[in-house]
């Protein structure tokens, strides 16, 4: 019987068990899939911890990379046989072979490994849309500062490497020496280190006085109004995630106030709703990690029943770049 890791309640790791979850036959538009490496995310996390409600029993894990075993009426993009990889709702990654929708698997190329392939795609999607996507209404252009919090995360790493391939100064901030010398490693035309000095000072001192065009923030309650500040006037805020917290209920007059800036709160999901535009944002991907621009660096790898330890050591904030479980 396929394993998965599942939670019957919301709550801490504890909850997190591995059970024989049984598989069937896909349905139109479904494919079925043995997954070779499994991602961790924050967002599983938030799923597990209920501040992302699903229904409940519920698999956990949004990321895999793994062979198509079987397709179902309907999916003509894939095929028994291909090796493949996605970052999709619903959840359910964190299992051995599942049933799911095709519309956001895409093939993998023959270059990319499965563990890489379950280490980037939630995370190297996410960095696309972020630096492609998500722009400040006066642009940005090759030399422009960008700030990036917990820049040595997964997602973090892998947008180090590319804003520098695009050409961007990204100031990285991350919560340990050895962790911004990471972020520089990968990147990073500066690093701060957050818990002993306070960023925005050292954005106003980098950047002359000025601040910058656009803030990326995951990390939320912690960061918000610091993030505020180091924007330009007419800056954007993209806030996109809640690491140390959700950011609380705000008057939209502070955006005023601050330089009427522009505020964001962009999720994944809505930029990969559709089959064509998950394959564009993939086929960039793969094209920066293929040219070597972009590393994808794997970090931490646990057994898939080993899940529970792997979260724990995510929100204890022991962890740099990506994390894979392995079904075995
Ligand atoms: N909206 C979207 O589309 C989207 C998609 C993917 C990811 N995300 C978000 O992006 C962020 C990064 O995701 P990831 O999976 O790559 O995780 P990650 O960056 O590898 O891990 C989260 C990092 O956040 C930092 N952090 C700051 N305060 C924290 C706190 N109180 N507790 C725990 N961590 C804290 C830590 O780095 P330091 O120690 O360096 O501070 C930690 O390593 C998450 O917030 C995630 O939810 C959003």
């Amino acid at each position: 019987m396929p394993k998965a890791i599942q939670i019957t309640e919301f709550g801490g790791p504890e909850q997190m068990k591995l059970v024989d979850l049984p598989v069937g036959e896909p349905g139109p538009g479904e494919i079925r899939i043995r997954h070779q490496a499994c991602g961790l995310n924050f967002i599983d996390v938030y799923q597990r911890t209920g501040l992302y409600a699903n229904p409940l029993p519920l698999t956990l894990g949004m990321e895999a990379a793994g062979i198509v075993e079987a397709v179902g009426p309907g999916v003509t993009h894939l095929m028994p046989g291909d090796r493949a990889a996605y970052a999709s709702n619903p959840p359910g990654a964190y299992s051995q072979l599942r049933v799911m929708p095709a519309k956001t698997v895409v093939r993998l190329p023959d270059g990319i490994d499965f563990e890489t392939g379950a280490a980037m795609m939630l995370k190297g999607l996410t960095a696309q849309y972020l630096l492609k996507k998500v722009r400040p209404v006066e642009g940005l252009e090759r030399g422009d500062h960008v700030l990036f919090h917990a820049a040595a995360g997964g997602v973090g790493l892998i947008a180090c490497q590319w804003a520098r391939a695009l050409g961007l100064q990204l100031i990285a901030t991350a919560g340990s020496d050895a962790k911004c010398q990471l972020a520089l490693d990968h990147g990073a035309a500066h690093a701060i280190n957050y818990k002993t000095e306070n960023f925005t000072d050292r954005v106003k001192e980098i950047t002359g006085g000025k601040g910058v065009k656009v803030v990326y923030d995951s990390v939320g309650k912690d960061t918000f109004e610091g993030s505020l500040n180091c924007l330009r006037p007419f800056g954007l805020m993209a806030t996109f995630g809640n690491a140390s917290g959700p950011v609380p209920p705000f008057a939209p007059a502070l955006l005023a106030a601050k330089g009427s800036l522009y505020l964001t709160r962009q999720t994944l999901f809505t930029h990969i709703a559709t089959r064509e535009a998950t394959q564009a944002m993939a086929d960039d991907l793969f094209a920066v990690v293929e040219s070597g621009a972009v590393k994808i660096r794997i970090d931490q790898r646990f057994p898939l029943a080993e899940a529970a330890q792997a979260h724990r050591d995510l929100e204890a904030r022991q962890t740099t770049g990506s994390t894979v479980l392995l079904p075995g």
